[in-house]
């Protein structure tokens, strides 16, 4: 269908005075003696088209006018009246592409982001949810940008493995089998199933990106992980988007430097080439959000060790819901405290208790913390997770049996440390908490297009 962009429209002077054809939804639409007026929107910009129409020249307007209603608009590009550096069109010819009943449920201007997760497939032509996956879109090139040009192989994992990855026993089965009453056992159903063995969707591709890293040297992979985690919070979902690079040849702080500089990229991507989006939501969603942003990319992040943290959080005075102590998993509010209000940045915690993370992280000369980060960030708390890997067989064999694993199910993992092993290190960013971090937006289930969480799959 021959017709150009809004965003195009709104962006280059060229098209002032000349003839053109747009297509999109009425977003407003308003009425008067001679004239009417509508917002269009294509979706290529946060911003509306005015389309001025001369009531003279057209029989029958109401269609027009109904919100949610498609047009296809035809007429000449001028000179906004009201706003001088903006374009509107004066229509000479519309079609309807598709009409809109009043039961349409975005009537109003604004709706609860509560009311809008009710309605999914229509949440998404508001100016909130237009916003968010551009800079969506705009963070997950960033991405790649970022690895591409520091020679990284984009590698992509399974996403049916046969390993839990965090040992959290946290997986969505994959199986093809109901219920069948002839299979007595659990091996036995197991034995009887699509691989013959116990399959799972993935929550992490890190092992088979360590795999990768082993031959290519630096690699990442960017693609769905799934946690049935059964917790209702603004942050976990049960199917997120997972960016994880592997490599080789690196120890801790070579990852934390990789990983700051991707955070900080993904703010230069967002703030350049998202301006009016940030303006949005630094205006309905994070009051002063493009300083904060602007700030942090310009200054080092924080790092403190887990058992500092854990000092500053004891002495803090403050009254948790869950308790601390040395040991213990740090939760959201403790995160935040440490972030928000202890560094008030962006801040790697380093060298957690072995005994709260996971078995193939590299175990540190004081036999009880291992070589491990977390990245934390004010308003969101745990953005990232990674860790120096344990590149030495016995000592990851030790621990893994600790764990009471089953050392079957990682073979291909395990031979890695056999055979040329070498010192490495990665890390997991979770995409939909970067988001949330970049624009301010709480809760997570609004930054991702159907969120999957326990109970509920729209
Ligand atoms: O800290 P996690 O569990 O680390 C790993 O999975 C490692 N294998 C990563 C690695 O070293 N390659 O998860 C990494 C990140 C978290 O920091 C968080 O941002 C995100 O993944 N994440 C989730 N995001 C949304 N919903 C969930 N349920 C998430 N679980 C983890
Ligand atoms: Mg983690």
């Amino acid at each position: 269908m021959k017709h150009t962009d809004i965003y195009e429209i709104m962006t280059s002077p060229a098209v002032i005075g000349t003839h053109v054809t747009v297509c999109g939804w009425v977003r407003t639409s308003r009425d008067s003696k001679n004239m009417a007026f509508l917002e269009l929107n294509d979706g290529t910009t946060l911003k509306h088209l005015q389309i001025v129409i001369d009531k003279s020249a057209f029989d029958d307007i109401s269609e027009y006018m109904k919100l949610g209603s498609s047009l296809k608009v035809e007429g000449e590009a001028v000179k906004s009246v009201v706003a001088a550096d903006s374009v509107e069109i004066n229509a000479e010819k519309i079609t309807v592409l598709g009409t809109c009943p009043p039961e349409y449920p975005l009537q109003k201007k604004r709706h609860t982001l509560e009311y809008l997760r009710t309605i999914p497939a229509l949440r998404v032509r508001t100016n909130t949810f237009n916003a968010v996956f551009r800079v969506r879109s705009v963070v997950s090139a960033a991405i790649h940008e970022y690895f591409t040009e520091r020679r990284f192989t984009y590698v992509h994992t399974p996403l049916i493995t046969a390993s839990d990855c965090e040992g959290a026993g946290e997986m969505f089965r994959v199986t093809t089998l109901g219920f069948a009453p002839e299979i007595k056992t659990l091996e036995e159903y197991d034995a009887a199933d699509f691989f013959g063995r116990r399959a799972a969707l993935s929550v992490s591709g890190q092992l088979d990106g360590e795999v990768a890293a082993m031959a290519f040297g630096k690699i990442y992979t960017f693609g769905p992980s799934f946690r049935a985690e059964k917790s209702n919070t603004q942050r976990h979902v049960a199917e997120f988007w997972h960016v994880e690079p592997e490599v080789a040849f690196a120890e801790l702080p070579d990852i934390m430097v990789l990983a700051e500089g991707l955070i900080k990229h993904i703010i230069s991507s967002v703030l350049e080439k998202c301006p009016d989006e940030m303006r949005f939501f630094d205006a309905h969603f994070e009051k002063g959000l493009i300083e904060k942003l602007t700030s942090v990319k310009n200054h080092d992040f924080a790092v403190m060790s887990y058992t500092e943290a854990i000092e500053k959080l004891e002495k803090s005075g403050r009254e948790f819901k869950f308790p601390v102590y040395w040991g213990c998993d740090l939760a959201t509010e403790h995160e935040r405290y440490i972030s928000e209000e202890v560094c008030k940045k962006p801040v790697f915690l380093t060298d957690y208790p072995k005994e709260i993370k996971s078995f193939y992280m590299k175990q540190n000369a004081d036999g009880k913390t291992v070589a491990a980060t977390d990245l934390l960030v004010p308003g969101v708390g745990e953005i990232i997770g990674g860790s120096e890997r344990e590149a030495d067989l016995d000592k990851l064999l030790e621990a893994m049996k600790s764990r009471n694993m089953n050392l079957d199910e990682y073979t291909d993992y395990i031979s890695l440390r056999k055979f040329g092993s070498v010192p490495h290190s990665g890390f997991g960013l979770g995409l939909e908490r970067i988001i949330m971090y970049v624009t301010g937006v709480s809760n997570i289930r609004d930054v991702i297009l159907y969120p999957r969480t326990f109970g509920n799959i729209y």
